[in-house]
Order: C-alpha cells, then sequence, then structure tokens
C-alpha cells in the first residue's frame, strides 16, 4: 500500500496475461495515470481528453479510485495500448437509489486495434459490477458499439433546442428588475444549491456529496466537461441555479442544468428563466457564442418557454 496523491493505492495489479505479451492491469500509480492521459489523447486526437483523465482519476474525485482504470500494457515496449475505466456513481430514479457504472476513456492504439482488447477490459469491468452488485452502466460512445456489450440507448444526452442570439432576450428589454445573477459563491451558496438540485424534479438525478459539489464546481480550466454555476437572487435570497459550459460540437453556450424553488408561483419561475435566458446572451456575446443551447431533461419546465420562442430543436 502506498499514498499517491493523498490517498491510497495498491501500486496496481496485474489481473491476467492476454497473451503476445499483453497484460492487463488496473492504474496504480500517478505514472499509471499519465500514460492512459497520453493514450487518451492519441486516440482522440485531443488533448482535452488528456486533461479530463488527469481530472478524473488523480485531482482529488470523492469517489474515483486509480483502480477504476483498467489498461493493457506491451510488456515488449513498457506502452499502454488500450484502456477503459469505470467511474461509481449513484443514480437515483423515482426515488430508487441505483449504482452505476459510467464507462469512460474506452480508447486501444491503432496497432492493437480489433485484437480484443477492448472487450476483455469491458468484460472484466461487468464481472467487478456484477460482484459488487452494481445493476448498471452508462456510457457515452461511438452510437451502437456498445449493444456488443449488452447497452442499450436509454436516455437522450446533449442539447434538445437551440436558441441563436437574436432569439435571447437582451439586457436593455429586461422588464423583471426584481431578480439578479451572479456567479455562485461556492461558501455562501452550496448548501442552498444543493437543496434547489435535491428538490427538482430530474427524471434521474446523480447523487451529489457537498464533496463532489465542491469537486465538480473546482474543475480546472481545459477539462471538457467544466461547467459553471450561476444563481439568481430575488429579495437577496437565492430562489434559482443554473449550470453552463460550452456545447461539445460547435461555438454554443450550453445549459446543462436549472433548478428553481419548487414553491415559487408561475409567474415567478418564468421571470426567473428570463433573467437566466439574459445572462446567457450576454455571457455568449462577451465569448464569442452563437447562442444558447439547451441540455435539460426532456420534461424541464423551461423547455416550454424556449419552444414557444421557436428554438431550433436537436437531438
Ligand atoms: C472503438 C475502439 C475503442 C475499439 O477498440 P478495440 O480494442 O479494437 O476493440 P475490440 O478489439 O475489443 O473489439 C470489440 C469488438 O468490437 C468490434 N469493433 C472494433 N472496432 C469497431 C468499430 N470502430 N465499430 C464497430 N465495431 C468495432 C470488433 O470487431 C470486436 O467484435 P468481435 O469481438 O465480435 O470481433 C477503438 O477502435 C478506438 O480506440 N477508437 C478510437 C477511440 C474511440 O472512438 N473511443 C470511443 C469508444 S466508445
Amino acid at each position: 500500500m502506498a499514498i499517491e496523491n493523498g490517498r491510497e493505492s495498491l501500486l496496481g495489479a496485474t489481473l491476467c496475461n492476454l497473451g503476445d505479451g499483453l497484460i492487463l492491469r488496473t492504474a496504480g500509480t500517478l505514472a499509471d495515470v499519465e500514460r492512459i492521459a497520453a493514450l487518451g489523447a492519441q486516440v482522440h486526437s485531443d488533448d482535452q481528453v488528456a486533461a479530463y483523465a488527469r481530472w478524473k482519476l488523480a485531482d482529488g474525485h470523492p469517489a474515483i479510485r486509480l483502480s477504476d482504470a483498467l489498461f493493457v500494457e506491451d510488456l515488449r515496449t513498457g506502452k499502454v495500448v488500450s484502456s477503459l475505466c469505470s467511474f461509481p456513481q449513484t443514480w437515483c430514479y423515482e426515488g430508487i437509489r441505483l449504482s452505476v457504472r459510467e464507462i469512460a476513456l474506452v480508447g486501444t492504439d491503432p496497432g492493437y486495434r480489433k485484437r480484443g482488447l477492448i472487450r476483455a477490459q469491458m468484460h472484466r469491468v461487468h464481472h467487478e459490477m456484477g460482484a459488487a452488485g452494481c445493476l448498471l452502466g452508462c456510457i457515452e460512445g461511438i452510437p451502437g458499439f456498445h449493444r456488443q456489450f449488452g447497452y442499450e440507448f436509454a436516455v437522450p444526452l446533449g442539447s434538445c433546442a437551440r436558441l441563436k442570439l437574436a432569439q435571447l432576450p437582451a439586457d436593455e428589454k429586461d422588464s423583471s428588475g426584481s431578480m439578479t445573477v451572479r456567479p455562485m459563491d461556492l461558501e455562501r451558496d452550496l448548501a442552498t444549491v444543493m437543496l434547489l438540485y435535491r428538490q427538482s424534479e430530474l427524471e434521474i438525478q446523480a447523487e451529489r456529496s457537498e464533496a463532489l459539489w465542491r469537486y465538480l464546481e473546482e474543475a480546472p480550466a481545459g477539462v471538457p466537461d467544466r461547467q459553471e454555476t450561476w444563481v439568481i437572487e430575488s429579495r437577496a435570497r437565492v430562489i434559482a441555479y443554473f449550470r453552463l459550459r460550452q456545447n461539445m460540437w460547435g461555438p454554443w453556450l450550453e445549459l446543462a442544468e436549472m433548478c428553481v424553488e419548487s414553491s415559487l408561483g408561475l409567474d415567478d419561475r418564468t421571470v426567473a428563466y428570463e433573467a437566466m435566458l439574459r445572462s446567457a446572451r450576454r455571457i455568449a456575446v462577451e465569448r464569442n457564442y452563437q447562442g444558447l443551447c439547451f441540455a435539460l431533461d426532456p420534461r424541464h419546465e423551461l423547455l416550454k418557454l424556449v419552444t414557444e420562442m421557436h428554438a431550433e430543436p436537436e437531438r
């Protein structure tokens, strides 16, 4: 046992010999993380994938361990030639808590493809999930590729509608006056934001401890999933929050989450949505985005409003 980055690690373990000089291992050191990060950047031709790997595996995630990363090493060269991670999550669906593993950072060096390396790692993860009573695995990836491993399309992801800059309300037309928008102050606002999230009526809600919220809020620049959280105040009280990020596919600002206090009446909720739209427009203009897109639960009330604003549907 050793301490790596403030946490215990078993310095990795060799799980099995795959033949032909290849071994299947779990990560155990920050050097392993670097090698997995480098492979991810190479196979996806994107340095942000390396930043994502470092953030997830070596930056203090409260639930993820180094051993959640599997990789295949070629003993002849010492090179990491394939990897697959499975990150633990807890979801809440219709009030039922579900232990879930998110499969991520899936990739094989082009010289080693179609030799069953991803199949071997999938098999290993599914075996471990079964032993731990984990019922669900989820993955965002090549459409259809994971059907062969028993995965089916289940949850719509990404943006479902978008509004161009010209369709978003401008600051000068602000008629609400009563609500203000500002960046979330982690120390001051986190408890309220956590409560608003827990009370929201999302069909599937990921369980977020305070430690997980802090980890997400403190994601370093360069991590593709990085979101920034804004709060909406009415009479000096936080009554809503929303989270923004850059859309993965183009120069669009993306609304990834918005929760409004459930006891507010429809008029006040609408004013809160309009306050968010005005702020999002200002941010989109400042950062040269083409507009705002909405990656929300299909049942989210805000989608009715943006449909009335003639948003272009996506998905
Ligand atoms: C997709 C990828 C991860 C497959 O890795 P791999 O090590 O070649 O996969 P395996 O050899 O274990 O293949 C498993 C099965 O998928 C099939 N397969 C491999 N690549 C495939 C592809 N691009 N599309 C469809 N099926 C594919 C194989 O034929 C094999 O099926 P079989 O066992 O019935 O013959 C690899 O091509 C890659 O790194 N691509 C670029 C990164 C990427 O897109 N990652 C996201 C994956 S969601």
